[in-house]
């Protein structure tokens, strides 16, 4: 069965300018920036043969793209205890209401989901074993997270396949938000003047 999540993909110079942010830290696994994105909703396990119905669904959403505009470096769940490092994202409503109804779209496809409110951030690395204040080189970083922004214009249905090196993912059915642009239009921007 495929594992299937819900996301917006980042353009490459955002994923290189997260990719700087990286520093060592013992026991912090780091998403590579290819794979750098921001989740809607994770699906979890589902049969291949609603994938179809699924898409469909999706498909007849008819949200309007925006820009988002990325700032602040976290954890979850905790300072103390951090196994996710992220980057957060200022609160766009076009954004959380996209999330609501790709939410909406899955609970009609009896598709559930976890109860958790959509929390919008970007993961850049997991942690197995915490090191207690171990990632403060990361979260207290001298100069904080640089201003970025970008446009989004689609999100994706991703399959997530699991193997040793790591995980996959796959796109399977790229969305399209009314008035977004195609890949390369160059509609990106990144702000670092901060
Ligand atoms: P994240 O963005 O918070 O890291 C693909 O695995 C994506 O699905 C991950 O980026 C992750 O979100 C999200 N996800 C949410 N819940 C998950 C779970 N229980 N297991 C794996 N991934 C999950």
């Amino acid at each position: 069965m495929p594992r299937l999540f819900i996301a917006i993909d980042l353009p490459d110079d955002v994923k290189a300018e997260l990719g700087r942010l990286r520093v060592e830290l013992p026991g912090v696994r780091w998403v590579p920036p290819s794979q750098l994105h921001l989740t809607l909703a994770f699906l979890g396990d589902v049969p291949g043969e609603r994938l179809a119905g699924l898409t469909g669904r999706l498909a007849a959403i008819k949200a309007s793209s925006f820009r988002l505009r990325l700032g602040g470096l976290g954890c979850f769940p905790h300072r103390r205890n951090p196994r996710v490092l992220w980057v957060g994202v200022e609160p766009e409503p076009l954004l959380v209401s996209l999330a609501q109804r790709v939410r909406d779209g899955l609970a009609e496809c009896g598709i559930a989901l976890e109860e958790r409110p959509f929390a919008p951030h970007i993961t850049l690395a997991r942690i197995r074993q915490s090191a207690a204040g171990g990632c403060a080189p990361f979260l207290d970083r001298p100069g904080g997270m640089p201003a970025v922004t970008l446009a989004v214009g689609e999100f994706i249905l991703y399959e997530s396949r699991l193997s040793s090196g790591g995980a996959q993912h796959l796109p399977l059915a790229r969305l399209r938000l009314v008035g977004g642009r195609g890949e390369g239009e160059g509609d990106n921007q990144m702000d670092t003047s901060r």
